[in-house]
């Protein structure tokens, strides 16, 4: 039996991304969204994410980057400047993407895939733990000796669900992970199941921001090219 080919993602620092330009690929759409960031920041956070995730499909097809032309359309409403994000004219093509303060996050590949950044915030929020992990997980974070690290951990992977359609965001406690690993050493891509789920966790090296990639083929973790 072959083995499928992987998902492709990546992760980067937003001003990593933006230092090779490619802001100007973007959809007249997409500069729409982006110009309704009232903070600078937050916009090159958005720019950030939607540059990279055409270089994961540039990546992935063996196209410039140029020729990837990404869509979107809200399962709620029906916009499409949200939503669930596609690539025109290549529905055989899974996408998924992410922006949290600073970093940015992207995958690309042929089978369905989610990916989330997320900041390590100072402080713990208690009330939202309550709200999204179960009890298990609940008790591993209050014990892991960096519970912030140990909840974005857990955070990361059920916003990636989510993408996926796996999780919902109403009942997150439902999405029982206790049984993935707590830990995750900053700078070194971790492997887990969640059947039928691949996960892929990883920490940046700085311990800045946590991501996790879920897909149905084992995610590869690459450089931004
Ligand atoms: C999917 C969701 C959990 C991600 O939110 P988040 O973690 O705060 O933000 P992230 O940066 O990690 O991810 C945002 C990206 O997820 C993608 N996304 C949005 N909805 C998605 C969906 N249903 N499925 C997969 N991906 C989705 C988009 O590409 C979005 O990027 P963009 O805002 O730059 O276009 C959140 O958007 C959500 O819960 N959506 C459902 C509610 C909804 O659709 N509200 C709008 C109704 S009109």
């Amino acid at each position: 039996m072959t083995t499928p080919p992987p998902t492709l993602a990546m992760v980067d620092d937003t001003a990593g991304v933006l230092a090779h330009g490619g802001g100007e690929l973007l959809t007249d759409a997409e500069l729409a969204r982006a110009g309704a960031y009232r903070r600078e920041v937050d916009r090159a956070d958005y720019v950030a994410a939607h540059v990279l995730v055409r270089r994961c499909v540039a990546a992935l097809l063996d196209v410039p980057a140029g020729d990837v032309v990404l869509r979107q359309r809200c399962a709620g409403c029906g916009a499409t400047d949200h939503g669930r994000p596609y690539v025109q004219d290549r529905p055989e093509v899974h996408v998924s993407l992410s922006h949290t303060r600073g970093a940015v996050a992207a995958a690309a590949g042929w089978a369905p895939v989610g990916v989330d950044v997320e900041a390590i915030g100072r402080q713990l929020d208690d009330g939202l733990m309550a709200k999204v992990l179960s009890d298990g997980e609940l008790e591993a974070v209050r014990n892991a000796g960096d519970p912030r690290a140990a909840f974005i951990r857990q955070w990361v992977r059920k916003e990636a669900l989510i993408k996926v359609g796996a999780a919902s965001l109403g009942r997150l406690r439902d999405t029982d992970l206790s049984g993935l690993p707590a830990h995750v050493p900053a700078g070194t891509p971790e492997r887990a199941r969640f059947d039928p789920w691949h996960v892929l966790d990883w920490l940046d090296p700085a311990h800045r921001y946590g991501f996790a990639a879920v897909s149905t083929h084992q995610t590869r973790l690459v450089t931004p090219a």
